[in-house]
């Protein structure tokens, strides 16, 4: 029999940046991590630089890789979503004997895991789906991991995992999520929360630049006190990072070197389509990928650009009214993330109960707190939300927020207005501060649409004072009938 203590505790499939980087941090916590990468330069390259942080067991075929591992195997792939993972789960599941357990870290659509975690259980093997956010650095220094699949895989990984996580307060940041495919279902709306922050942030640059008239490095130091408080998270921080870049080759703010298309992979786009399907309105996800479709559309912008009327615009804020308008667009910045962060919440929600996982939301609010992209110190606030109300029917309605709102909905009012005045897109902005009036909304105009469903297709409609489903005979004598 093979000698279990010089096998590996993990291994990783997969060296680009996030998969090198991942094992490096393995290393250096101490276990023994065995490396394969379908071309060998990258196995070669990670060990000659960094062989020395560490026990790594470089092989050089997926044979050699699987018989390099302790069991249960614990096999961690680091490619790329899609047909590469399926790929390298069907070798690696070739090789693996029952209770070895697969391990995807990509970005992979949810479904698709809960495909692969039947197919890998029909053959006897663990698979769990792991979302594992904080780019680059945090692969290396200590990522947010949501890790799905059977909670029996749990056991003998969530240790492995935890001890490279990102930690707050002692707490690691991974916890496992629920059953098959809720760990990469909640990466994909983790990631749809980060486009709808991306964006509000950017939001908030282009009224201070372009309505207010300030400079990048002077709206730099904006977002770097804005840091200090109730906005502090690494979005805000990376942002006063962004702006006050130069660009050596122009001297330039390396902002305006930069070409106004942004781009995208998918998740953000997985995020809305999955919560079309679930009925869940998570209109400033939705906005944000359309915003960054739009800027994309490079073609159709240039045709329009000085072309379509503006009317006509308000003058930029004046001088005197600079600062007011600052604390504005801190305050709609502010009011709108919360708006972005419910509606994600809503989201999890549906599509865990909609699936059966289980996922509490106390566990994303704890375990986003450090290492993945979105983590913010308002996500203690989010926590304590859930601790008071583990049930409540919007993150909008928790009496901190409820509160916040008081302070933030006149400048919210004022950002809309003001931008809209100037002629200046806050697709955000706005959209978030009709989804809270309508939310507040004691009538919507649904009821109309009601009246003209049934008019033109008979579909009915409930009434405000009696139970039951009526129709207007619309084409007859419009007498109203019992449907
Ligand atoms: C993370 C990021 C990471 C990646 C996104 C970016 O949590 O670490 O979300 O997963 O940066 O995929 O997505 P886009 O390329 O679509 O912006």
């Amino acid at each position: 029999m093979t000698d279990q203590k010089h096998l590996a505790q993990i291994g990783v499939v997969g060296l680009a940046v996030m998969g090198s980087n991942i094992a490096r941090n393995f290393a250096r916590h101490g276990h023994t991590v065995a490396v394969y990468n379908r071309s060998p330069e990258r196995t070669d390259a990670l060990i000659a630089d960094h062989g020395d942080e560490g026990t790594f067991l470089p092989a050089k075929t997926i044979e050699e890789f699987v018989s390099s591992l302790q069991r249960p195997r614990r096999a961690l792939i680091m490619v790329q979503a899609g047909k590469a993972t399926d790929a390298v789960i069907g070798q690696l599941a070739d090789a693996m004997k029952e209770g070895d357990i697969i391990i995807d870290g990509g970005n992979s659509l949810y479904t698709d895991t809960i495909r692969r975690e039947a197919e890998m259980r029909a053959r006897g093997l663990h698979f769990v789906g792991a979302g594992i956010s904080g780019g680059e650095e945090g692969a290396l220094n200590g990522p947010a991991i949501m890790p799905g699949g059977p909670a029996e895989s749990y056991e003998s990984l969530g240790p492995l995992l935890e001890s490279i996580a990102a930690e707050v307060d002692g707490v690691p940041c991974c916890t496992h999520i629920g059953p098959d495919g809720a760990g990469h279902f909640v990466k994909m709306v983790h990631n749809g929360i980060e486009y709808a922050d991306m964006q509000v942030i950017g939001e908030a640059y282009h009224l201070l630049r372009y309505a207010a008239g300030m400079e990048p490095k002077e709206i730099a130091g904006v977002f770097r006190e804005w840091n200090t408080g109730d906005l502090n998270s690494y979005l805000v921080e990376i942002t006063a990072e962004v702006l006050d870049q130069v660009d050596a080759e122009t001297g330039r703010p390396l902002i305006d070197v930069i070409v106004d298309a942004a781009g995208q992979k998918g998740t953000g786009r997985w995020t809305v389509k999955a919560a079309l399907d679930l009925g869940i309105p998570v209109t400033a996800i939705g906005e944000a990928v359309f915003a960054r479709a739009l800027s994309g559309a490079r073609a159709q912008r240039s045709a329009t650009t000085g072309v379509l009327p503006s009317g006509t615009i308000a003058g930029p804020v004046s001088a005197d009214e600079r600062e007011r308008f600052v604390e504005d667009v801190r305050r709609a910045l502010y009011a709108s993330k919360l708006v972005a962060y419910a509606q994600g919440f809503d989201e999890i929600r549906a599509g865990s109960e909609e699936h059966g996982w289980n996922v509490d939301p106390r566990d994303l609010a704890t375990i986003w707190r450090g290492g993945c992209i979105i983590r913010a110190t308002f996500l203690n606030r989010i926590r304590d939300a859930y601790d008071a109300d583990p049930d409540i029917q919007s993150l909008l309605l928790d009496s901190y927020f409820t509160g916040e709102m008081v302070d933030l909905v006149d400048s919210w009012r004022r950002v809309v207005i003001n931008a809209t005045r100037q002629g200046l897109p806050v697709p955000v902005f706005a959209s978030s501060l009709s989804y809270y009036d309508s939310l507040r909304a004691e009538r919507l105009p649904a009821a109309l649409i009601q009246g003209q469903r049934d008019y033109f297709g008979a579909h009915t409609y409930e009434r405000t004072d009696r139970p039951g489903h009526f129709h207007t005979e619309w084409s007859g004598d419009r007498s109203e009938v019992q449907a």
